[in-house]
This record gives C-alpha cells, structure tokens and sequence, in this order.
C-alpha cells in the first residue's frame, strides 16, 4: 500500500495468515482478465455475492461477499464489468492452506439479488448504511473475539495488525465521546478523509502514515457519500473501548 498504478487486480503480493486472524494461509488471487476472462457474469456475480468460485470451492470469508450479498444487482454488475477492463497481468498466487474445514465457517449467504435496493440518497443514514456495507468498514472495525469477529462490538475496534514495520490497532468509530468518534464533527471527519487521501501523505512516513486504514480510498468518494457514511455512523450504538493507535 498505497496501490501501484498498473497492478491493480494482480493478487495480493503476500498472504493473509495469522495476523489477520486466519487459521493458514490465504492470498487475495488475481481478478484481472488473465485470470478471469473463461468466468461468464453469472460465475463472476456466484463468487462475489455467494462466495463460491468458478470450480465449485467455497472461498474464505475475508472475501466479504457476505457483505456483497446484500447490494443491487446493478452495483455487482458493474463492478463486474470494471474488473473485465483490468489490464491482464500474467500472475498466479499460491493455492490457500487452511488449517480447518471451509464448513465450519458457516452458512453461505443465498438471497436474491434482485430483491436488493439501493436507499434514496436523500435518506442519509439508510444510504449510508448501504455504502458502509459496501465498502467493508465492520470486517476490520469489529474487535476479534475467540470464535472470529465479535459481532456484539461492531466498529468498535481494537484489532491489532502486525505489519512488517510496525503494528497498528484499528479505531472505535462508535459515537462514544470518551473512546470513539462521538466528539467528531461531520467538517472533522471529512478532513480526515480528504487530509489522508493523497499518495504524497501515505508515502510521507513510510509504514507509519501508511495505516491500513484504506484512507487515500476512501478519501477519493464523493464528499456526499461521506458525509451520508457520517450520518450513519452517528446512529449505532457507542461503545466504550479505549484504542491505543501504535501499540508497542
Ligand atoms: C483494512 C482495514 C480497514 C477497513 C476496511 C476500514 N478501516 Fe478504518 N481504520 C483502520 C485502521 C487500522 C485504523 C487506525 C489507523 C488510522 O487511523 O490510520 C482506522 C481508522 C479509522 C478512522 C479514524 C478514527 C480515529 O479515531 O482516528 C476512521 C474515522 C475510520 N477508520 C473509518 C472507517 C470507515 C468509515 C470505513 C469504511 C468506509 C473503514 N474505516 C474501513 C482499518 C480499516
């Protein structure tokens, strides 16, 4: 991180093991053309939002289709085609070693999609919940308990990443005052984002200002859909949980 230009869709350059919380060894594949182009829409919309791959094989929930599973048809659809228009890159990422079975992972999700609606985005705190899904923020905002993600304490942080260079624990987004963002502005919370989004930033302390946090993502949506993913976050429940940010 940050994203180099031209690699976008190559598979992750090492796997995601331990530190993430995961019982072996698993590498984000490649998903440019070269990788995907036998894939019709319809297995490509399977593994997104059913999380079952072209041959059949269950894939590790750190791929969110959970997540996915409950946007519009015409956002998997387009996210689809951008994936097709992926410059190829000749790449093949190491098969994943888990040490337990794929079921007990539990249950895959099987709505229809077509039953999925986006929120009006006059609706703020709806239309925010929707993108908040979307984009994942729970999976590393929520605390991991011993059986994985502790639900009961969802954005409020805590997990610890253990990069190469350093370790970094994730923030409380709840509104609590003492411990969380409650004391935020919406004016301080788009800083934030757009203060953090530039490659200039990321790269200005290599590993430190280099968080994890996706901030030169995020930083990159429409100011509306931030301040709508403000509106939302205002409205689930605080949760106190002091955070150190640079553990040692
Ligand atoms: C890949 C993991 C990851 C994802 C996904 C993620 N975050 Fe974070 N977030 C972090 C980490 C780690 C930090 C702490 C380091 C930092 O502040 O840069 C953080 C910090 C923050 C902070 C700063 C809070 C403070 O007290 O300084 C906010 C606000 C935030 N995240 C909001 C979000 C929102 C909203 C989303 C979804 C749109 C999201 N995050 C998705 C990992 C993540």
């Amino acid at each position: 991180m940050p994203l180099v230009p031209g690699t976008e869709g190559g598979g992750a350059g090492f796997p995601f093991g331990k530190a993430e919380g995961i019982p072996g060894e698993v590498t984000p594949p490649n998903i440019t053309p070269f990788a995907l182009k036998d894939w019709t829409d319809e297995e490509l919309i399977r593994a997104i939002t059913r999380g079952v791959n072209k041959k059949g094989d269950t894939l590790f929930p750190i791929m969110p289709y959970h997540h996915y599973s409950k946007m519009t048809k015409n956002d998997i659809l387009s996210i689809v085609a951008y994936i097709r228009s992926l410059k190829p890159i000749e790449r093949t990422t190491a098969p994943r070693k888990l040490g337990i079975p794929m079921s007990m992972m539990g249950s895959l999700p099987d709505g229809n999609l077509d039953n999925n609606t986006m929120p009006d985005p006059s609706d703020k705190v709806q239309y925010g919940a929707y993108l908040v899904n979307a984009a994942v923020c729970s999976e590393c905002h929520t605390p991991m308990g011993p059986q994985g993600p502790d639900r009961s304490k969802v954005f409020a942080g805590g997990f610890v990443f253990e990069t190469p260079m350093f370790k970094v624990a994730v923030s409380n987004i709840t509104p609590d005052t003492a411990t969380g963002i409650g004391g935020w502005t919406e004016e301080m919370f788009l800083s934030k984002f757009k203060n953090n989004s530039s490659d200039e930033v990321v790269n200005k302390y290599p590993g430190r200002a280099n968080t994890i946090m996706p901030w030169n993502m995020y930083g990159k949506m429409k100011e509306d859909d931030l301040k709508a993913i403000y509106a939302y976050l205002r409205t689930v429940k605080p949760i106190r949980n002091k955070v150190e940010k640079y553990p040692k």
